[in-house]
């Protein structure tokens, strides 16, 4: 079979790998998913339906996606991300995941070094590989809830570096990087000329005091950052693959090259379930928001049970968190998840498939209703009571 060294390179998934290994019983208490669970709200549903009837999703659409749609995400960008930006500036994608690989194939060339503060999501990781780039991963400061580490990503710049690719709020961590740090990061990529890839996935998803800031509201760094979004969590929309990008006008028609033989256009009734989703009520974002914020607090009280076992940040964001494994167990994430699934069938993902930094954690994810949080910890508390 011939494949390419690219392809060669990439190793198996953990997370589809778990994933795989999870079908194999019943029963299972799933904390390793990251897709909401919910279903798309029925009005952006209805919407879809309506355009479909009205013959309107047959064909492609622009490849930089449907005029009313892009004026709707611009409307979006002023009012919830503080960024002036035209229609000119937008592409819609298929999901923020096509938007990233294409913001990564336009930003850098073989042998381009990527800087990822980590642990972080793993696709990220694979897509600079995709590119023949290389991932210089940086830890966050766990101990400092899992912070920038601003100093070590000077250090870790090189005459190589073409990027800084992060996620906030982020996956795994749950960390919402707060403005005057991305600010000080901002400063950083001016000076190298470095691109700031952004992955905003989870952008109404935060807690506490802790606010979202997209760095591209900086007017200086307008020609330094491409930023993805998608309506995946907001809306739980995960199937219907759609996002968009935000880039400064050059770029965008630079990233256009990428996208178009990536994927022509996003798929179009997906692109009026995103104008349903713009033009519609937000309630819905913010009972997700809550059911998250109550998830979390539920998941956080649960965990305080096991603290012979765990040790954690509380996460500012997202539906998800990064507790580390105490004691020798952790030091082989992969066989302590592959333990728990086996023995009271608790479904988690191992730290290590977040990068290096991520071995001794386990992910667990609390976009699940609260009886699955509930099983998972009461198998898990019976477990490690036995296990002592
Ligand atoms: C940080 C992050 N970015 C992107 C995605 C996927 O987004 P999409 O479904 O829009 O491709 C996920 C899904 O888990 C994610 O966690």
């Amino acid at each position: 079979m011939n494949t390419s060294n690219r392809i060669n390179q990439i190793k198996k998934s953990a997370i589809h790998e778990m994933t795989r290994l999870s079908k194999q019983y019943d029963d299972v208490a799933f904390l390793s998913w990251a897709k909401p669970t919910t279903g798309t709200p029925k009005h952006i549903n209805d919407a879809v339906i309506e355009a479909i009837n009205k013959g309107l999703t047959g064909g492609y659409s622009q490849s930089e996606g449907l005029p009313e749609l892009r004026e709707e995400i611009v409307k979006k960008l002023k009012r919830d991300n503080h960024i002036e930006a035209n229609t000119s500036q937008i592409i819609v994608t298929v999901g923020a995941i096509e938007g990233l690989a294409a913001s990564v194939l336009t930003t850098i060339d073989p042998g381009d070094e990527v800087i990822l503060p980590t642990p972080t999501y793993s696709t990220h990781i694979t897509q600079v590989r995709l590119a023949s780039g290389i991932p210089v991963l940086v830890p966050l400061n766990e101990d400092n809830n899992f912070a920038l580490d601003i100093e070590a990503i000077k250090k870790a710049i090189t005459p190589k570096t073409k990027a800084i690719m992060l996620c906030t709020p982020s996956n795994p961590t749950g960390t919402v990087f707060p403005e005057n740090t991305l600010r000080e990061l901002g400063k950083i990529a001016l000076e190298h000329h470095l691109t700031m890839i952004t992955d905003e996935a989870y952008e109404y998803f935060t807690f506490d005091n802790a606010r979202h800031f997209s760095i591209a509201s900086i007017p200086e760094l307008r020609k330094n950052v491409i930023t993805n979004y998608t309506f995946t969590k907001t809306y739980a929309m995960t199937g219907w693959r759609i996002g968009y990008i935000h880039a400064d006008e050059e770029m965008i028609n630079q990233i256009k090259k990428a996208h178009i033989p990536l994927a022509i256009c996003a798929p179009v009734a997906s692109q009026y379930a995103a104008i349903a989703a713009l033009k519609g009520s937000q309630e819905c974002v913010k009972e997700f928001r809550l059911h998250y914020l109550n998830a979390r607090n539920l998941m956080c009280e649960r965990l305080d049970k096991l603290d012979s076992v765990f040790e954690y940040n509380k996460p500012e964001g997202s539906y998800l968190m990064f507790p580390k494994i105490l004691g020798e167990q952790g030091n082989d994430s992969i066989t302590f998840s592959k333990n728990l699934l086996k023995e009271v069938r608790v479904s988690t993902t191992p730290g290590i498939a977040f990068g290096l930094t991520g071995e001794n954690h386990i992910r667990l994810s609390f976009c699940v209703p609260e009886e699955m949080i509930n099983k998972a910890f009461d198998r898990m508390e019976n477990y490690f009571r036995k296990n002592k």
